[in-house]
């Protein structure tokens, strides 16, 4: 059996650039369509054209195995297996916007020769997707020899290549028997954690094999759901447990601590905090909450955390609002926009949410992020200073709210910081500084369940 493939991947964001250098550092041939001329010509170039650890590294080490591309007729009429790595934002009416998962199919029929060839949708997906493909497909190209898989991604921006090449899981839904082979095939190296990586990510390696599951193309499409609905649903269950800290005198440090020490429970995603953002957590709850609806269920605990997460940040601002006494004419610091640490991305992001909520309520705002001149931001309305010095933001801010725990917040010297501000207020909305820091730098501290 011929051990490398020729593989084809649609779509060169976070899922698909990650997984196609994953897959050509593990030996296989891969070219990457990509429709955006901009990113193409930069990622054309050896480069990355967007923030993510280690990517940029790994291109290098595989470089013959990658090449990029603009032309699905390069890519697919080759290829054993093609890739799916398109977005799927968010749609009110159903859920997830499949839009760019069906333009790029038609585009790519009009290349399928009649050999064997696996569609693997990566791209998250809601459940029965998978056969409005095939139905799809079969129009499209009555002569081709496809078969159709759902193999849902789990990578973490930030640290998408290290969970690309050293996943938790790989999760494989298909109906032919030579489908799962293939993609057996492809991800062999993976599983047996023998891909070259660059060096600081070696210490990540497995010691043990990395697990691989058959199942059904709909539980694959399910299972994805779940497990992001699962980590939000831990997210928002922490800031319920954190709001009752606040009203009983309870510390959710303390609480974090006894949870995270049952195996039962386990130690990640117990942080409480402002809520979750992102471009995958917020549209995934609610296309699976709409999903189950659609098929006649009503998923209440999802609906408890969607509405939990939503309301988080806003119940951040009445507090800060109370200790000022008003928000209006007040000059308040965003320190974060990214949605998370180690990213620029600011899809859903809740520094933005908070701004904008900010301004409604007549304060005055000035944002720092340490990624500022890489991000995407929207047009703010006026009253907003953006920032990428830190100290410049905090000049005559009557409080700071630190919404995305990036590292330089924590290492900074808050007593040096305190003395620009007009007022020593600090609401830290990822519990992420010392309180012993901020008390020897005369700081007002206002944590999430924090006591
Ligand atoms: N970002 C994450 O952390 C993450 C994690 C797991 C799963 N997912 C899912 O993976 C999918 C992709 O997410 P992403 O964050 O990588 O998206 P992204 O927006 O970063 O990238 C999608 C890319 O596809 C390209 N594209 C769209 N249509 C194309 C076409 N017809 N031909 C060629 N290129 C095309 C776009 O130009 C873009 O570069 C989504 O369904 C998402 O929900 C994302």
């Amino acid at each position: 059996m011929q051990s490398s493939l020729e593989v084809a991947i649609i779509g060169a964001g976070y899922v698909g650039l990650s997984t196609a250098v994953a897959l050509a550092l593990a030996g296989h041939r891969v070219r990457v369509v990509e429709q955006q001329t901009q990113k193409l010509e930069v990622l054309q170039q050896g480069q990355v054209p967007f923030f993510e650890p280690d990517l940029e590294a790994a291109i290098l080490l595989c470089a013959d195995n990658l090449c990029f591309t603009a032309q699905m007729q390069k890519a697919v009429p080759t290829a054993d297996i093609i890739i799916l790595a398109v977005s799927t934002p968010p749609s009110p009416a159903h859920g997830a916007d499949l839009r760019q998962v069906f333009a790029a199919l038609h585009q790519l029929a009009v290349f399928l020769p009649d050999r064997q060839q696996v569609l693997v949708v990566k791209s998250t997906v809601p459940v029965g997707t998978h056969l409005e493909i095939q139905t799809l497909m079969q129009q499209l190209a009555p002569d081709a020899n496809l078969a159709i898989a759902s193999n849902p991604e789990f990578l973490r921006q930030g640290r998408a290549l290290r969970d690309a090449v050293f996943p938790d899981r790989i999760v494989i839904g298909a109906s032919e028997t030579w489908a799962f082979a293939r993609l057996q095939q492809l991800y062999a190296p993976i599983m047996a954690g023998i891909v070259q990586v660059p060096e600081n990510l070696e210490i990540h390696r497995p010691k043990h094999a990395i697990p691989i599951l058959e199942v059904s193309a709909a539980s694959a499409e399910l299972a994805k759901y779940a497990a992001n609905a699962f980590l939000a649903m831990k997210i928002s269950f922490m800031n319920e447990i954190a709001n009752v800290c606040d009203s009983t005198g309870a510390d959710i440090g303390d609480i974090k601590s006894t949870l995270q020490l049952d195996t039962r429970i386990g130690a990640d995603f117990l942080n409480a905090g402002l809520g979750y953002g992102g471009s995958c957590f917020p549209k995934d709850t609610k296309a699976l909450s709409q999903l189950a609806l659609r098929s006649g269920y009503e998923f209440r605990l999802l609906k408890a955390v969607i509405e939990v997460n939503n309301e988080q940040k806003y119940r951040a601002l009445n507090k800060l609002e109370h200790v000022l006494h008003g928000l209006r004419d007040k000059q308040i610091a965003i320190l974060g926009l990214s949605f998370k640490p180690d990213t620029a991305d600011t899809r859903e992001s809740i520094g933005v949410d908070l701004i904008e909520e900010l301004l409604a309520r007549g304060a005055m705002v000035k944002a720092h992020d340490p990624m500022l001149a890489q991000l995407q931001l929207p047009e703010f309305s006026q009253g907003v200073t953006l920032c990428s010095d830190l100290a410049n933001c905090l000049e005559s801010c009557d409080a700071a709210i630190l919404v995305t725990e990036w590292r330089c917040y924590q290492e900074a010297n808050w007593a040096l910081l305190g003395q620009r501000m007009s007022q020593r207020i600090m609401f830290d909305g990822r519990n992420t500084l010392s309180l012993k820091a901020m008390q020897e730098a005369d700081f007002v501290y206002i944590g999430i369940g924090r006591n």
